[in-house]
């Protein structure tokens, strides 16, 4: 087990009604003049911006609007939103969404102090050194940017999709997780946000570390419990319980609590990356398409983990089989849970891409990533492109 730090002071507010307590939140936090950062329609059309808008109100704060972020956000409205906080002096940023609208929230919090460009940080030409107070109520549990330090930003002009961490500075103040919220998400947004949760807890899964029993063991009951919830909020999309429990296991997925002392790897979140920035394809049925065929190789190559995963998740009874065979039919498993259980793609024909551009793929993903990257397995172009052929 790894010496770690762990950081995680965001304020959960989690529960039936309590997106009616944002502005006093807002106002606890130091907020007095908030940028709200919302999506498309969903917010709008549910009442819930009126209701956050008027909490806000209640509370003498005033505001101003950032609305219209779509999924796979991009540069361009990091820049409209940095540039309007500075206009407006705006000292709080409160995203009222998804992953997309939070990450875009976040780009704008480190953008706003910062004398240069904030894709910068995306590139690694500087480092967060400051950013603005940012807050969430969440809509969807997915993408784990409400308990995160991370945000991942498209840039438009050069198909980049890349990502910043900031633990210090870019983890929300408070997120409001109510799940009466996310009734209201089509079948393809919950399911896909599933695939999401579980690939979070996948990539700090496959680690390498020796005596990592609590991290493995978290990992594993969360992934149990995703599976549990799953075929009741795919039946019923208001079955509280069931959405209340998959809403906090998207949380608890991705804000380090599985992976303290641990090497995570994200190989398979870059690979998805690459899908997302070239076909724009939603990056939880991406992650569907692509965690299969990773594992696939992975079981072949490595098979520790997978296997591990297998017996411990997927109930696979390992007497009288090699590793391989173990992990693959673990992977058989999970493909089918994503297929039968969840209703998505998996393979790259049934996301809706039907003849890849695999060499774009390869050369983008080492470009961005480096060559070999990757901590549970060393990638090279020639491993990544079979990988990509494995989703076909
Ligand atoms: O735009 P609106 O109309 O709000 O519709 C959204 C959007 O079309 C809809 N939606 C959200 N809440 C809803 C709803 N529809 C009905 N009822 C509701 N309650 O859902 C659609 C998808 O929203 P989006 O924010 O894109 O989803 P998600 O949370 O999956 O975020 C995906 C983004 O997060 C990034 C992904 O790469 C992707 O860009 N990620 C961010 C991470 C992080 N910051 O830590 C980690 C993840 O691995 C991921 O990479
Ligand atoms: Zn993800």
């Amino acid at each position: 087990m790894n010496n770690f730090t762990f950081y995680s002071p965001t304020e959960f507010v989690f529960g039936k009604e309590t997106d009616n307590n944002v502005g006093s939140l807002c106002r606890r936090y130091g907020a007095k003049r908030v940028l709200v950062v919302y999506g498309g329609q969903s917010a709008k059309k549910s009442g819930l911006l009126d209701r956050v808008f008027a909490s806000l109100k209640a509370e003498g704060l005033d505001y101003v609007e950032l609305g219209g972020i779509q999924p796979n956000p991009t540069d361009g409205k990091v820049y409209e939103g940095i540039e309007l906080v500075r206009k407006e002096n705006a000292d709080f940023v409160l995203a009222v969404g998804g992953g997309s609208v939070i990450d875009t929230a976040k780009a704008i919090c480190a953008g706003v102090p910062y004398d240069g460009d904030f894709w910068d940080f995306f590139i690694c030409k500087a480092t967060i050194q400051a950013a603005l107070p940012v807050a969430v109520v969440l809509t969807i549990p997915a993408a784990g940017s409400e308990g995160s330090g991370n945000a991942v930003i498209t840039r438009e002009a050069t198909l980049q999709k890349l990502g910043i961490k900031a633990k210090m500075l870019l983890r929300p103040k408070f997120a409001v997780m109510n799940p009466e919220l996310t009734f209201t998400l089509p079948a393809w947004q919950t399911a896909s946000g599933i695939a999401d949760m579980m690939a979070h807890i996948l990539e700090r899964y496959l680690s390498n570390n020796a005596d990592i029993f609590i991290g493995e063991r978290l990992c594993e009951g969360t992934l149990l419990a995703i599976m549990d919830a799953a075929p009741r909020v795919m039946a019923n999309p208001c079955d509280y319980g069931a959405r209340a429990n998959i809403m906090w296991s998207g949380m608890v997925a991705h804000n380090d609590t599985c992976s303290c002392g641990m090497d995570e790897d994200w190989s398979c979140h870059a690979i998805e990356h690459e899908l997302s920035a070239l076909y724009n394809v939603t990056h939880g049925a991406g992650l569907a398409v692509m965690f299969p065929a990773f594992l696939t190789y992975m079981a072949k190559h490595h098979p520790a983990k997978v296997r591990q995963l297998a017996v411990r998740v997927f109930g696979v009874s390992p007497e009288g089989k090699t590793d391989e065979q173990i992990a693959l039919e673990g992977v058989a498993r999970m493909k089918a849970f994503f297929k039968d259980v969840l209703q998505l793609p998996v393979t790259l024909g049934e996301l809706g891409i039907e003849n890849p551009d695999i060499a774009t793929l390869v050369c983008k993903l080492h470009e961005n990533k480096g060559n070999p990257f990757g901590f549970y397995y060393s990638l090279t172009p020639e491993i990544t492109e079979e990988i990509y052929r494995l989703a076909m």
